[in-house]
């Protein structure tokens, strides 16, 4: 399978079964995959992709490649790395947060798939592939978990379609689309999952790339009240609680030279994306503190809320 190209905001292929690997080649770099660092990280997959597509520009940074930076993936250009180090320079913890949310990722799948039966996600702003991807967790619980990911980076797609391959038992599709369009989202989620079912959608580290003028909780309740009752909606955010003016440098550092740009949120801005649905305990809470392991290391200090709300059997 060739990976899709177009400049449409939504296009839609379905892959329930590992075919898309043709999709990538081998990266030509001889450098062994390592963080910013210089720590080898085992879960990079040194691979680049064949044809991202006219779309894709290396020159100007992204947040999937950024954020890869961060996680110490390998998936990213000098002027990602330049972004990347910009940030950290007014704000070191922003690699301690990026790493944050990845296991908060893991907890609330975990949570969902194994306490409350969830099989459906519907995973937005998906990044590029990283250790513990969602379809990976659910389906450890139980492999006839489908899931759809959904993301406007054609560097992600390309990987998603080539690395995150469903079991047999269960499905992964891929949209190429952008949050704001939560019809293209809904349509295009409805030809994998069935919507008369409860689904998780997961919104995490990605509301803080839509500006309040794009209206993020009329974006989440336009996505909620496609959902049955008994549905979920994950969200982490990014916030200037804890360290206001180092965070609002590193959000210039970063919107100075990343077209997207990010928005702060504050807790009770985080908690109004929710629109009211009723929250899972322990409701809004630094990332780090939503739910973690037993075994979980002590938290590190991480610019993220992160929050889970469950659509109710009779909406208010
Ligand atoms: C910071 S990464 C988060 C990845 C993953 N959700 C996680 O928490 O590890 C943000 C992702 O959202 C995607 N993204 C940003 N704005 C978007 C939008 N308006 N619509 C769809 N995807 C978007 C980016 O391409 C990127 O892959």
């Amino acid at each position: 399978m060739q990976p899709t190209s177009g400049d449409a905001t939504t296009a839609t292929a379905t892959v329930c079964q590992d075919s898309a690997v043709g999709a990538i080649a081998q990266s030509d770099s001889a450098e062994p995959p390592s963080d910013h660092s210089g720590r080898p990280q085992s879960w990079m997959s040194g691979l680049r992709p064949a044809d991202p597509g006219p779309r894709f520009d290396p020159s100007v940074p992204h947040p999937a490649r950024v954020y890869a930076f961060w996680l110490g993936g390998k998936d990213h250009y000098p002027a990602d790395r330049k972004a990347a180090e910009d940030v950290i320079r007014s704000r070191p913890q922003v690699v301690e947060g990026a790493r944050a949310t990845r296991p908060f990722l893991a907890r609330v799948v975990r949570y969902l798939a194994g306490e409350h039966g969830i099989r459906q996600f519907l995973d937005i702003g998906t990044g590029l592939p990283a250790p513990d991807n969602t379809h990976e967790v659910a389906q450890r619980i139980a492999p006839n978990c489908r899931i759809v990911y959904v993301d406007t980076d054609p560097l992600v797609l390309v990987h998603a379609r080539a690395l995150l391959t469903s079991t047999d038992q269960g499905c992964c599709d891929y949209l190429d689309a952008d949050l704001r369009d939560t019809p293209a989202i809904v349509a295009g989620a409805a030809r994998t999952l069935d919507l008369a079912q409860p689904v998780a959608v997961l919104l995490l580290a990605i509301l803080h790339f839509i500006p309040d003028a794009d209206d993020p909780a009329r974006i989440v309740a336009t996505l909620t009240r496609a959902l049955a009752p008994g549905s979920f909606v994950a969200i982490t955010q990014l916030t200037g609680d804890f360290a206001p003016s180092q965070v609002t440098a590193g959000i210039a550092a970063y919107n100075t030279v990343v077209p997207a740009g990010v928005v702060a949120r504050t807790h009770s801005q985080v908690t109004a994306l929710f629109g009211g649905l009723p929250l899972v305990a322990p409701g809004v809470v630094p990332v780090t503190e939503w739910r973690p392991s037993p075994t979980s290391a002590s938290p590190c200090p991480a610019d993220l809320y992160a929050g889970l709300a469950r659509v109710p059997r009779t909406r208010m």
